[in-house]
Formats: C-alpha cells, sequence, structure tokens
C-alpha cells in the first residue's frame, strides 16, 4: 500500500490543524489519514456537492479535497470564500477546474498523476479486448440463455493481436498501454503535442498530424486530456479517416468524443466495436449507446481499484500537506 504517512505533519500558523472540506465518500484508510492530520468535514452520505452547496460549504475551510464530479469553472473559484487556499483533486484529469481562473485568484490547485496509470492502461485493454472480442453479446447470450450449439461461424470479432494500435495522447497513461499491446505485438503509432525521446518511444512511430494517425488505427486508443483542443476531435470527418471496421476505446475523457458520430458509425458498420469507460455529460450518457450490441461500456471505472483509489487518496493529502507545511505541492498546476 502506498504511505500513509505525511512527510511532515501539515500545520497552520497559528498552530491549529489545517481545516479541510471533503465532498465525497473516499476510502476508510484515506479517510483515517485526513481525520488524523486535518479538522476534516467529510461526506460520509456521500451525498452530492453542487456548485451552490460546494461554495457555502467551503466557508470556514483552508482546502478543499475534490473529485472530477465536482466542477470547479471561473464563476465557482471566483466566489469560493477567500479563506480557501488551495483545490486538492482526487484526480489525474483536471477538465474540472478552471486552472486559469484558479491562477488568477492566487488559488492553489493539485491533482494525483501517476498513481492510476497502470489501473487506467489495464482497463483500456479490457476495452479493447471485451469490444473487439464482442464480449458483451457473448456475456449476454449465456446469461439470457439463448446459447446453442458451437458455431464455426458464430461470434466472429476483430482479431488484435500483430494490428495496428494507434494511441491519441502518449502522456504516461499512453505510454503504459503501449506496454501492453507490445504484449500482444501489436504495431504502435502515436500522436503526441511533442515527439517521445527514442527510450520512452520504444519504437513507437510517431505521427506529427493527429489525423494521419487516424488512418493507420485498426485500434485507436484515446488516451489525451480533454481541452478546447481535444474537443469533440472524433468527430464524423475523423471518424470516415478510420479503416473501415476499426475499433475506439476511450479511457480519457467523453467529450473528446462525438458521441451522434460515433454511434452513427457504430450502427453502419464503418466501425466495428467501441469499448468506453468515459461518456459526455456522464452518468447522463447519450441513450443512443445502450442498444448497441458493438458498444462495450463500463461506468468510468478506469481507476476502480482499491490500492489505486488508497494511492490517488494518499498522493493528494501529500499535495495538501506540503501546501500547509509551506513547501511546494509536488503535483501543483496552479
Ligand atoms: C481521473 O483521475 O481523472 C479519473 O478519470 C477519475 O476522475
Amino acid at each position: 500500500m502506498a504511505s500513509t504517512s505525511p512527510q511532515q505533519r501539515p500545520s497552520q500558523p497559528h498552530g491549529q490543524r489545517p481545516r479541510i472540506l471533503v465532498t465525497r465518500k473516499l476510502p476508510d484508510a484515506v479517510e483515517a489519514r485526513i481525520t488524523r492530520d486535518y479538522d476534516a468535514t467529510l461526506n460520509p452520505a456521500d451525498n452530492v456537492f453542487d456548485a451552490d452547496r460546494l461554495v457555502r460549504e467551503s466557508a470556514g475551510h483552508d482546502g478543499i479535497l475534490v473529485c472530477s464530479t465536482e466542477k470547479l469553472p471561473a464563476a465557482v473559484i471566483e466566489t469560493l470564500p477567500p479563506e480557501v487556499k488551495i483545490v486538492a483533486t482526487f484526480s489525474v484529469g483536471h477538465d474540472h477546474i478552471d486552472l486559469a481562473a484558479a491562477k488568477t485568484r492566487g488559488l492553489a490547485v493539485t491533482n494525483t498523476p501517476d498513481v492510476l496509470t497502470d489501473a487506467t492502461a489495464d482497463i483500456t485493454f479490457l476495452l479493447l479486448l471485451a469490444a473487439a472480442r464482442r464480449a458483451y453479446e457473448g456475456e449476454r447470450t449465456i446469461r439470457e440463455d439463448r446459447w446453442g450449439r458451437w458455431e464455426p461461424t458464430g461470434m466472429l470479432g476483430v482479431h488484435v493481436t500483430g494490428k495496428r494500435l494507434a494511441i491519441l495522447g502518449m502522456g504516461r497513461i499512453g505510454r503504459a498501454v503501449a506496454q501492453r499491446a507490445r504484449g500482444f505485438e501489436m504495431e504502435i503509432h502515436y500522436n503526441n503535442r511533442s515527439r517521445l525521446a527514442p527510450e520512452l518511444e520504444q519504437g513507437a512511430i510517431y505521427h506529427e498530424d493527429p489525423e494521419e494517425l487516424l488512418s493507420v488505427a485498426d485500434f485507436l486508443s484515446i488516451n489525451c486530456p480533454s481541452s478546447k483542443e481535444t474537443y469533440h476531435f472524433l468527430n464524423a470527418d475523423r471518424i470516415a479517416r478510420l479503416p473501415d471496421g476499426a475499433v475506439v476505446v476511450n479511457t480519457a475523457r467523453g467529450n473528446i468524443v462525438h458521441d451522434e458520430s460515433l454511434i452513427a458509425a457504430l450502427k453502419s458498420g464503418k466501425l466495428a466495436a467501441a469499448g468506453l469507460d468515459v461518456f459526455e455529460n456522464e452518468p447522463n450518457i447519450h441513450p443512443g449507446y445502450r442498444d448497441l450490441p458493438n458498444c462495450f461500456l463500463l461506468p468510468h471505472i478506469g481507476s476502480a481499484t482499491l490500492e489505486t483509489r488508497h494511492a490517488m487518496g494518499f498522493r493528494a493529502l501529500d499535495n495538501l500537506d506540503a501546501f500547509f507545511a509551506g513547501k511546494e505541492s509536488r503535483d501543483r498546476l496552479a
């Protein structure tokens, strides 16, 4: 298990423990460390913090520990009480926080990179294999007691071994996906803001133009951050550039995909299948996905192992501890 102890116990200049608002129910070991070191307001019922509640209940707190479910656009950041000095997010993704607004207000923001890389890369491969090999249809056939005889031509999926895998976003998670893909003898192609050094690339083929990457994607794995630039990146025009029968997997953020276009391509047979762990407006996902047999769907569980959730919580606390000890937090974003 990751370290449960801070490098240095946090304290305020007046000697009191910092006051922290925690917006979601976190694993017990994480909450035990929070209550040991902080004057904490927890949310044991795990009920929803909308923007009004977030602003209201953060009064009297020095910091807030949030998840990606709590949105902090500029309008929320600007109305946070002045005593709130730091927002630590229990996530690597930070698209729910307006960093520019945080910088303007002098609000520190930290996230939890590294510790969820392997769990997310594992789920990416689960989706990739499940989508390619029709796991949802097979599972349903058994549960609904519709399994007849074994069929030489039944349930034919897409072969994975040796195919071309295109990775959009070759950060830590993209590279961990590539590492797993090498075990399947896949030919790895990638696009990234900048080309990786050879020791990180490990033979993967760089495409400076993401559109060119699409043309070689027997499998496309979306692993880039959500941003203004990547919003609805995978739209109808770009899907048209994918080889016929390609498989798309997304474990990054839902809004990188234009849902109507992906659903149309899965219906028409342009794409063989998709595996999705993240959705625009989740949990209120586009209803068109629910009826598609060639779409394997998971409810944003990329980082959902106990070890990983412990590590995320401890990392968020390490960042808070450093901040309140007057040091630089390791994962400071703003
Ligand atoms: C992350 O850490 O960004 C995960 O998607 C959970 O929000």
